[in-house]
């Protein structure tokens, strides 16, 4: 062979080396950044679950389930198959909760099922809206609801969620049904009390057993409760709105689990 053919023949050698080399890298490359979009979906799912648990379970439940006469359920099968149908919707499931999440809902779009529906029906959560939240943190609260997609069709929620029944003990004591009452229509969602629920679009109720008190001078703080409830635009709180909260919980509550509800607030000190 001679030497020029030899150094041709090195060439071919080297550069066919460095195309293999190359191609490997590629392919590795590819899997690399499918790992990467996995990771990142998963800590975007993750990072929503939280911004759900603090904002969101309150009023549509720990699981998505809705709170019947408050609000729907998000994690069921007729919200991943015909409610964008329902509502006319022409983009993506994605964009809907986008779009819905941050600018909030002014009236129910089901006001015979939440008759009495407080105004608006859902806050605006986008900070462009004058809401707590940020643009990417309503992306991955997105991002959360869309993953229960699979399950969501099983429909394996609603019995999963069928509320434990409540002991002997718990159903003997008015405070103990009272703060279920509470729990169960939806008041968490807007109310935080410490230890029990985060909602932050009424006043917080920590110690609304004192603060009652002192709201209206001359009332009871047991008849303040019950007008907060009953009429809630006959006193106002200083820096909240007016016609939120719902004006048909004397429709909605049953005599005993308004007294219930009056036994546990007023425990409340
Ligand atoms: C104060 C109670 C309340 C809170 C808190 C709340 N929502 Fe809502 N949400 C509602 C009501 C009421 C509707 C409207 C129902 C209707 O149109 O009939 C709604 C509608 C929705 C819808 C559209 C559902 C559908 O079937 O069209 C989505 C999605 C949604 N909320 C997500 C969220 C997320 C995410 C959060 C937390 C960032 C949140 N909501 C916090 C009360 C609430
Ligand atoms: C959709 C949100 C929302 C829901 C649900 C809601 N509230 Fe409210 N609530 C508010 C807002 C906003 C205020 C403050 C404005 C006002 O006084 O009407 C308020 C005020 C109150 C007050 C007066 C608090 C104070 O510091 O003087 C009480 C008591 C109260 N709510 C109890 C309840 C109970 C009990 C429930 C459930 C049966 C409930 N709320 C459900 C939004 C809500």
């Amino acid at each position: 062979m001679s030497r020029f053919n030899l150094e041709i023949l090195l060439g071919i050698i080297l550069v066919s080396f460095t195309t293999v080399i190359v191609v490997i890298y590629a392919f590795n490359e590819e899997d690399r950044m499918a790992e990467e979009a996995e990771a990142q979906h998963a800590r975007a799912i993750e990072v929503g679950a939280t911004v759900y648990e603090n904002n969101c379970s309150g009023c549509h439940g720990p699981k998505g389930e809705g709170i019947l006469g408050l609000c729907p359920p998000i994690n069921d099968g007729q919200f991943f198959t015909t409610r964008l149908e329902e509502v006319g919707w022409s983009g993506s499931l994605e964009d809907y909760i986008i779009s819905t999440v941050a600018s909030g809902r002014a009236t129910s779009t089901r006001p015979d099922e939440y008759a009495g529906q407080g105004r608006p029906a859902m806050p605006a959560w986008s900070d462009e809206f004058g809401g707590p939240l940020r643009p990417d943190q309503i992306q991955n609260v997105a991002t959360f609801i869309l993953n229960w997609e699979s399950t969501a069709l099983e429909e394996y929620v609603l019995e999963e969620l069928a509320t434990p029944t409540p002991s002997p003990e718990e159903e003997a004591d008015p405070i103990a049904r009272g703060q279920r009452v509470f729990l169960d229509r939806g008041c968490g969602g807007c109310h935080t009390i410490e230890g029990l629920s985060a909602g932050t679009v009424g006043p917080n109720q920590t110690n609304i057993g004192t603060v009652a008190e002192t709201r209206i001078p001359g009332m009871s703080a047991e008849d303040y409760i019950q007008e907060s409830i009953l009429d809630p635009s006959a006193y106002v709180v200083e820096g909240f709105q007016d016609d939120v909260m719902p004006k048909n919980y004397n429709e909605l509550l049953a005599s005993e689990e308004l007294s219930d509800l009056l036994a546990f607030l007023l425990s409340l000190r």
